[in-house]
């Protein structure tokens, strides 16, 4: 490789005074001029040093120009070749245009600045193919380099999605301890209560709604250890909605938080559903709750109102209060988890969130209605196949 920049122009002809005209006419021009008299000489030339422009007389005693112009396109195919011919073999210099001549000049030289001219033009033609290369190479550079931030981004995205998996696993457990507080909660109410009962079969039927309570947490870590297994129908019973409600609601009563709150119901008999009953028991556990602590809120006492039944195929369940209500723009985030108004250590934020996953899983849907000052309601739909 030439490390000039200077375009090489290499000229073969084997007739001397042609070599000697062509050098006057070149001989000003900003290029590098090499003179070749014979086709070997050129040959030489081409296969050691970089050619921009050959222009060759076809017919070298020794190697014909068309072979020169094959090996000059061979080592580069963006060099330019003009061939000189005689008038007689016009047929082969159009037979060098098709294999990629840039041009062709008829002997004898009767215009040398047609021919300088003709040079001219084959170098502003290489100079555009150049520069067209040159935008190759870095398109291809550009794309290499976009290839690799796409790379990146996935593998971000993957690392995101692991993170996000981790964080899951911290609400799962979250949720896990959420679930057994609600349980340990009534043990501890009815705990209490047994230590001040003088009445021995009321104690005694505490003593057994203990007993209840341990089993469900007995059963949130059975679930917890099958986590990885799919779920299956195992657990499933027929569920009556009014006990689960009405356990719900007994839980929640005993919390000492929800004195002045009054409860109300409406519930229709011989409701069924499909589900564990403890995860059912986590729902209305959760709402009611949500809403007696609303509803403590109101000075002139606070009131909560259950109710249920079915529609066509689907059974309801409404939970209400006269609490200060939520604002409209809240109302998509409460289901959130972590999401939470209140004081740090009273809410976790999980209640929602976990009503929200038992009611889908179960197919079922949960809507809020509410406006500022005049409390909220959550209207919870299933489907029911009979
Ligand atoms: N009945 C309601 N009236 C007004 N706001 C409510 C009601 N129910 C839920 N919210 C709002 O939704 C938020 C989220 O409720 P969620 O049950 O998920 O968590 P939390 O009650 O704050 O905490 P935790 O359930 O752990 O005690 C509450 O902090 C509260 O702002
Ligand atoms: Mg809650």
């Amino acid at each position: 490789m030439q490390s000039s920049d200077k375009k090489h122009l290499l000229v073969v002809d084997d007739e001397p005074v042609i070599l000697q005209i062509l050098k006057a006419v070149f001989e000003e021009e900003p290029w590098r001029l090499t003179l070749a008299g014979t086709g070997s000489e050129a040959r030489r030339i081409l296969e050691s040093e970089r050619v921009d422009l050959l222009l060759t007389d076809k017919n070298l005693p020794d190697l014909s120009g068309i072979e020169l112009l094959r090996i000059a396109k061979a080592r580069e195919p963006l060099c330019e070749v003009i061939i000189l011919t005689g008038y007689g073999s016009l047929e082969t210099a159009l037979a060098a245009m098709e294999l990629d001549a840039f041009d062709y000049v008829l002997k004898p030289l009767n215009n040398v600045f047609d021919i300088r001219k003709k040079v001219r033009q084959a170098f502003a033609k290489q100079d555009v193919a150049l520069e067209n290369r040159r935008l190759i190479v870095e398109l291809r550079e550009k794309n290499a380099a976009v290839e690799a931030a796409l790379e990146e981004t996935r593998s971000l995205q993957a690392e995101l999605i692991q993170s996000e998996k981790l964080a899951g696993i911290g609400t799962l457990a979250a949720g896990i301890a959420h679930e057994i507080s609600s349980p340990l909660f009534g043990i501890m109410g009815l705990a209490e209560a047994i230590a001040d009962e003088q009445d021995l079969p009321l104690a005694q039927s505490y003593a057994r709604d203990i007993v209840e309570y341990c089993r469900t947490v007995r059963d949130i870590v059975v679930e917890l250890s099958s986590y990885s297994r799919a779920a299956t129908n195992e657990y499933l019973t027929t569920v009556e909605l009014s006990r689960v409600i009405h356990d719900a609601l007994r839980l929640v009563e005993r919390s000492s938080d929800v004195r002045n709150v009054r409860f109300e119901t409406a519930i229709e008999p011989e409701l069924f559903l499909n589900a564990r009953t403890n995860e059912l028991q986590q729902v209305f556990v959760n709402l009611v709750k949500n809403a007696a602590e609303a509803a403590s809120e109101v000075e002139g006492g606070g009131l909560v109102r259950l109710a249920a039944g079915r529609t066509g195929n689907h059974v309801w369940a409404t939970v209400s209060d006269n609490g200060p209500g939520i604002e409209a723009d809240k109302q998509r985030l409460i289901f959130d988890p972590f999401y939470t108004t209140k004081a740090p250590g009273k809410g976790t934020g999980l209640g929602l969130n976990i009503v929200y996953r038992i009611v889908t899983k179960y197919r079922g849907t949960i809507t809020v209605d509410s406006r500022i000052g005049a409390g909220a309601t959550f209207e919870l739909r299933f489907p029911v196949d009979r």
